[in-house]
């Protein structure tokens, strides 16, 4: 990719939002070098507004990397994932043989970190953008936008929704043939002001999840036996949902989500040990939304690595569907959350 690393980091900061898939990514290819985090399937998204990770990287102060959450250090595990990422930059754009300089992250989230809300998507974008004006040449001048195809690919190696969350609107993440997973990247299918809908985040729990993705989906690859069908069918999900959008049909939209979400699931519970992240209020959600639609209230179920549901709907309905379902016994709160904006990343003086 055109720009070269900086002789010296500079401060940047960089806006992402969190994303939704509406056709979802669950697997990695075997074999692909660990490191490029390749997955089995395409996917597509829709962006949020509201919920997002700001992220400002400048040189540190001393000889170590040093890395804020939310006004907190963060050492461990956490901070060693975004000090590799980092690394990846460097590398990518040259680095290699050169000994990195040490920088200090800040980052703030706007997302229910790790409670199926996909913090590390936000998060990961976020960080990519920062990290690659605070080292390198690449996002200078005009429109940095145009250039942010190919950091979706750097994005992916640290979390693989975070290739979806650099662009607004409606996203789409190509699985790709390359073993260099240069053509594994996500592009924008259209705006956010392409169709007036709301998705309606359903919480049913508080708290972390219980197994993270990435170990989930090598445990579904190794001993799913519906892992095949799932991954087989994707391809078709996608393309229909990408139809679907095109031409506003709700309908046919909102049937292909619950099927991309149910199969996923479906996968994740024939997993050994079984991976259950719903919880009776989950399914209780569910059922009640089923019951509006039959009524009328035009909503579509998905859900992720976690219990919450997430409901996809037209703004005109959003209310009214959002207060029967804050009805279902157990429903912590409703948050409506439009599609969101382009992520954004700037120099700082
Ligand atoms: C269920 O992007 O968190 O939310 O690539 O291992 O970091 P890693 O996984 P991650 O997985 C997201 C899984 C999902 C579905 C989706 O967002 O497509």
């Amino acid at each position: 990719m055109v720009g070269e690393l900086r002789q010296h980091a500079r401060s940047a900061r960089a806006v992402a939002h969190a994303n939704i898939a509406l056709v979802k990514y669950w697997g990695k290819r075997p074999g692909a070098g660990e490191d490029l985090n390749l997955p089995a399937v395409g996917s597509l998204s829709m962006t949020l507004d509201q919920l997002r990770s700001e992220t400002e990287i400048g040189p540190a102060d001393a000889d170590e990397d040093r890395f804020e959450l939310d006004g907190e250090l963060v050492t461990g595990a956490v901070a060693a994932r975004s000090f590799r990422h980092l690394d990846r930059i460097w590398r990518h754009f040259g680095g290699e043989g050169a000994t990195r300089p040490a920088l200090r992250v800040l980052s703030r989230n706007f997302v229910p970190t790790a409670a199926g809300l996909a913090s590390s998507a936000s998060g990961f974008a976020a960080l990519t953008l920062a990290g690659t004006a605070a080292l390198t040449t690449a996002l200078d001048g005009a429109s940095p936008r145009d250039r942010f195809a190919p950091l979706s690919a750097l994005a992916r190696r640290g979390s693989g929704s975070a290739a979806r969350s650099l662009w607004g609107g409606f996203v789409r993440l190509d699985r790709g043939e390359r073993d260099d997973g240069s053509d594994c990247r996500a592009r924008p299918l259209f705006a956010r002001d392409h169709w007036d809908l709301e998705l309606l985040v359903v919480h049913t729990a508080r708290g972390k999840k219980s197994i993270g993705s990435t170990e989930g989906m090598t445990r579904s690859r190794e001993t799913s036996p519906y892992y095949a069908a799932w991954v087989r069918e994707s391809k078709a999900d996608l393309d229909a949902a990408e139809q679907a959008l095109g031409r506003r049909d709700l309908t046919a939209l909102g049937a292909t989500v619950e099927h991309s979400c149910f199969k996923m699931h479906a996968c994740m519970l024939a997993t050994r040990p079984p991976i259950l992240y719903w919880n009776g209020t989950t399914l209780e959600v569910i059922r009640a939304l089923w019951d509006a639609r039959a009524d009328g209230l035009e909503g579509y179920a998905t859900s992720d690595a976690g219990p919450h549901v997430k409901v996809l709907c037209r703004s005109e309905i959003a209310a009214a569907l959002s207060e029967r379902l804050a009805r279902v016994t157990g429903v912590l709160g409703i948050d409506r959350v439009g599609p969101g904006p382009d992520a954004h990343v700037e120099v700082l003086p």
